[in-house]
């Protein structure tokens, strides 16, 4: 093996203490914990593309708000299981301003982190009916997601969507749906870990036979408004964030603070259930809650036996983020835009140097630039792939962690790359380039 910019025999002796069994399967935290070990011992940094953590301080507001709150003693008092008030009359207001779909208070409730959404979420709705059991992922997927279906005992299904864009979509979904075991799709708009955003007639087609088949869509949406070919930045004027609640009544929405508003830290998110579906009777829940209402299932059922309802003074925080947000005085996209224009600069890198594009179109339209984005390298899987880059100075996870098929396929992460190390990945990929000639 060549010269590499990290110490050879340090990468080796690392990964084999690491107890790794196969790389390219570690999980992300495992690729964390390596890497940082790897940097201490030789003091070289990485270019550290592989946790998806936003790279930009929290949202002011929000902080503010958290310690005016905290000042006022909400910390020794329980919150409202479904949330405060005042956050849920924002959010309901935040759903119509910037998605233009309605929803009451009611149906906005705060969970810790979108994660505990769709913990409760998944729990919660496969127990609707008895023979609908199963998830179905359009994948690829958040790989946490899969890992709460094995820890709560939940079968599900999945599919790349790769070959399976626009119209095709319908029949590759119905093939699963037409069974009758789906209880719900489930992805992430935009999408991680490739990035594609849905088009209005993909979201169409999921709505269309989700309505068909009696099936609950949970419509991720972490990254919410951060598909920045579009300008989703002004309330309560066009274009919208695209979602599938404008076309069924049979949704539930996770909308992140982590990446929107830099609040990972506070584990904050919400869940929007449709009015619809929040009064829906279910007779089968009762196997497992006091309420047949998939509502008061959820939350005097679910969220009120996982962590009785969410942070007290994490919803002041949002509260005030929203509040901004919704009065147009805090344009939290134009905040987060830096994510797509270091995108933008660091896929030229890439593909500069002899790297491809995995995943690089929505239907006719080229892929947004933004939090994330896949890669190859001819003659080598993702797997291999991650393992070499490692001598090179550069992490990233592989793409088979993710339910996509795409085997050669990589994904990094361009949150936590400063401006400042972009000369040294320019020059890590040339010598890896260099090294590794493509015929
Ligand atoms: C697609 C997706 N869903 C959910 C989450 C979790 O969000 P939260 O931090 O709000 O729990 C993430 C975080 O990376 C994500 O990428």
């Amino acid at each position: 093996m060549k010269d590499t910019p990290i110490n050879k025999e340090v990468v080796k002796r690392k990964l084999a203490e690491s107890k790794i069994s196969n790389i390219g399967k570690a999980s992300i935290r495992e690729i964390k914990r390596l890497i940082n070990e790897i940097e201490t011992e030789t003091g070289e940094k990485y270019i550290r593309m592989e946790m998806g953590v936003p790279g930009l301080p929290p949202a002011r507001i929000g902080t503010e708000a958290e310690i005016e709150a905290l000042r006022n003693g909400v910390g020794a008092i329980y919150p409202e299981i479904d949330g405060l008030p005042i956050l849920k009359s924002e959010a309901s207001r935040f759903i119509k301003l910037f998605l233009d779909v309605d929803v009451t208070p009611e149906n906005c409730i705060p969970t810790v982190g979108s994660m505990q959404g769709g913990y409760a979420s998944f729990m919660t709705v496969n127990r609707m009916y008895q023979e609908k059991d199963t998830t179905l992922f359009i994948d690829p997927c958040f790989p946490v997601h899969k890992m709460q279906h094995k820890v709560i005992g939940i079968k599900y299904e999945a599919f790349d969507v790769y070959n399976y864009r626009g119209e095709k979509l319908r029949e590759k979904l119905e093939s699963f749906l037409r069974k009758g075991n789906i209880a719900s799709i489930i992805y992430s708009n935009p999408n991680n870990p490739s990035w594609i955003c849905f088009t209005d007639k993909e979201l169409h087609i999921i709505a269309d036979l989700a309505n068909k088949y009696n099936v609950v869509v949970m419509e991720d949406l972490a990254y919410f408004a951060m598909d920045f070919r579009k300008d989703y930045s002004k309330p309560g004027v066009p274009p919208y964030q695209p979602t599938v609640a404008k076309y069924t009544d049979n949704y539930i929405l996770f909308i992140s603070s982590s990446k929107a508003f830099s609040y990972a830290g506070q584990r904050i998110g919400l869940m929007v259930i449709s009015p619809k579906l929040f009064s829906t009777k279910a007779p089968d829940l009762k196997r497992y809650y006091n309420s047949d209402i998939f509502g008061r299932a959820m939350i005097f059922g679910t969220v009120y036996s996982l962590s009785s309802g969410t942070s007290h003074s994490a919803q002041y925080g949002l509260a005030a983020i929203l509040k901004a947000a919704n009065d147009g005085t805090y344009d939290f996209i134009k905040e987060v835009k830096e994510y797509g224009e270091k995108a933008k600069i660091m896929k030229k890198m890439f593909t500069d140097n002899g790297f491809k594009i995995v995943y690089d179109m929505d239907e006719n339209e080229q892929l947004a630039d933004g939090f994330y984005f896949t890669f190859s390298y001819p003659g080598f899987t993702g797997e291999q792939l991650l393992e070499k880059l490692i001598y090179y100075g550069i992490s990233a996870i592989s793409l088979a962690i993710t339910g996509s098929e795409r085997l050669e396929g990589m994904r990094a992460c361009v949150s936590l790359v400063d401006r400042k190390q972009f000369p040294i990945l320019e020059q890590r990929l040339k010598l890896f380039n260099e090294h590794h000639k493509i015929n």
